[in-house]
């Protein structure tokens, strides 16, 4: 008697999983998320987080919109949100992420930072960007850094550059023995995002950490219109002649595969180039070097990708939002993504085991540079300033790097677009 109602019990219980499972096919979570990343490295990281989230059983729906440093992707974000249709989920940075919790269109992620004490393992620089009026309303998933070379080591050796260059006379020196020996000297995209991404370089190079945060982030008139400033444009001109002539609108990942397939020897961009190097089997310290740009040592000009969740009225949908914010601040998927991303951890309790040689080098320039005070925000990737005034100072910078205004006429430029 005893074991047929065991038994009757267990099957019904079986009966009630059955149709539960059934039920939960029919309405399956899923998510529908905006982002740029589309280049080789980009899209082999984001499937981490893909199959991540598919393992969990909530479906991916992928709405990528092509273009470096998320331009485009922002400009369809804001035609989704305006026709009514916001995605589930969309990639964001720096002062756009404020601006859209300014807005109150997105969702409250407090409960589950609480539950997963995020507020203890991301770094407060990160924090300032996650955070609106005190609440989470963004899921940080790296950080990046912009002040990077990345360099092809065949073609140094070819061209005789035998030593890291520490400086910007060293620098120079190096590139032009490229450039001598046949080589493209610096694989550029000339689009206005990637002359930025070379001007903060310079510029932190050249005025150091206090001139940069002075000018580039408090705005500070006289530090903006100042001699360094002047320098900082100089020194534009210098590298000018060191891109090829075809320069002009070619993509950041383009410019990683010239240094990557030997036609130049160096790229000065952010960490997710790196993506590409590994993307192409490439290993750091036998085909291509990784160093911070020379006169940044100890500086840190970071960005950080974060996920922002929209609201929406649909539990299944709500639910699934909250699988993928924890997901992506879950240790090992930190790991495991950012190895292949080129960034570091956006968490400080990620180890660096599994990173090579130059993710062990920017998770510990990071934790450095944040100790130091000495990691800012990039001003190229949103993290200095509010979108309106950066790209006034692309505006510049690009007119600048393209022979339409001189040195001079670039600082009053640059000095009247931050007033506005
Ligand atoms: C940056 C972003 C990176 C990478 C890069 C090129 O702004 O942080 O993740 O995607 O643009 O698109």
């Amino acid at each position: 008697m005893k074991n047929l109602t065991q038994k009757f019990a267990v099957s019904a219980i079986t009966a009630v999983c059955l149709a539960l499972g059934t039920g939960a096919a029919m309405a399956q979570q899923s998510v529908e998320v905006l982002h740029w990343w589309t280049a080789g490295g980009e899209a082999a990281a984001l499937n981490v987080l893909k199959g991540n989230l598919e393992k969990q059983g909530v479906k991916w729906n992928d709405m990528p919109v092509a273009g470096g440093s998320g331009e485009a992707a922002m400009t369809a974000l804001r035609a989704r949100v305006t026709s009514g249709n916001p995605p589930t989920a969309s990639q964001m940075q720096g002062f756009d992420i404020l601006d859209w919790g300014k807005q109150g269109l997105v969702a409250d992620l407090n409960t589950l930072a609480q539950k997963g004490g995020w507020d203890k393992v991301v770094p407060p620089a990160l924090q300032k960007f996650s955070k609106y009026n005190g609440k989470w309303i963004a899921a940080p998933v790296n950080i990046h850094s912009t002040n990077w070379v990345w360099a092809n080591q065949v073609v140094l050796a070819k061209a005789g550059v035998t030593a890291e260059p520490k400086n910007w006379d060293e620098f120079i020196a190096a590139a032009d023995k490229v450039q001598k020996a046949g080589f493209i000297a610096i694989a550029h995209g000339g689009q206005p995002w990637q002359d930025a991404t070379l001007f903060e370089n310079v510029a932190v190079a050249t005025g150091g950490v206090d001139y940069y945060r002075k000018a580039f982030i408090e705005l500070d008139g006289k530090t903006l219109a100042s001699p360094t400033t002047e320098k900082v444009f100089q020194r534009m001109g210098q590298l000018r002649k060191l891109v090829d002539k075809d320069f002009s609108g070619r993509d950041w990942n383009v410019a990683s595969g010239m240094v990557i397939g030997g036609k130049a020897g160096f790229q000065v961009m952010g960490d997710w180039a790196k993506g590409e190097f590994v993307n192409a089997r490439q290993v750091p310290g036998k085909d291509f070097a990784c160093f911070r740009f020379p006169g940044t040592q100890g500086i840190v000009t970071f960005n950080a990708d974060q996920f922002v969740m929209f609201k929406l009225k649909d539990a299944d949908k709500e639910a699934a939002q909250q699988k993928l914010a924890n997901a992506i601040l879950e240790p090992g998927f930190q790991s495991a993504f950012n190895v292949v991303k080129g960034s570091a951890p956006a968490r400080t309790d990620v180890p660096d085991t599994a990173f090579d040689a130059c993710g062990k080098k920017a998770i510990k320039d990071v934790a450095e540079a944040s100790q130091a005070h000495t990691l800012v925000g990039s001003m190229a990737h949103g993290h200095a300033v509010p979108a309106s005034i950066k790209n006034a100072f692309y505006d510049v910078i690009t007119r600048h790097f393209n022979g339409q205004i001189d040195d001079k006429k670039a600082v009053a430029a640059l000095a009247s677009a931050a007033r506005n």
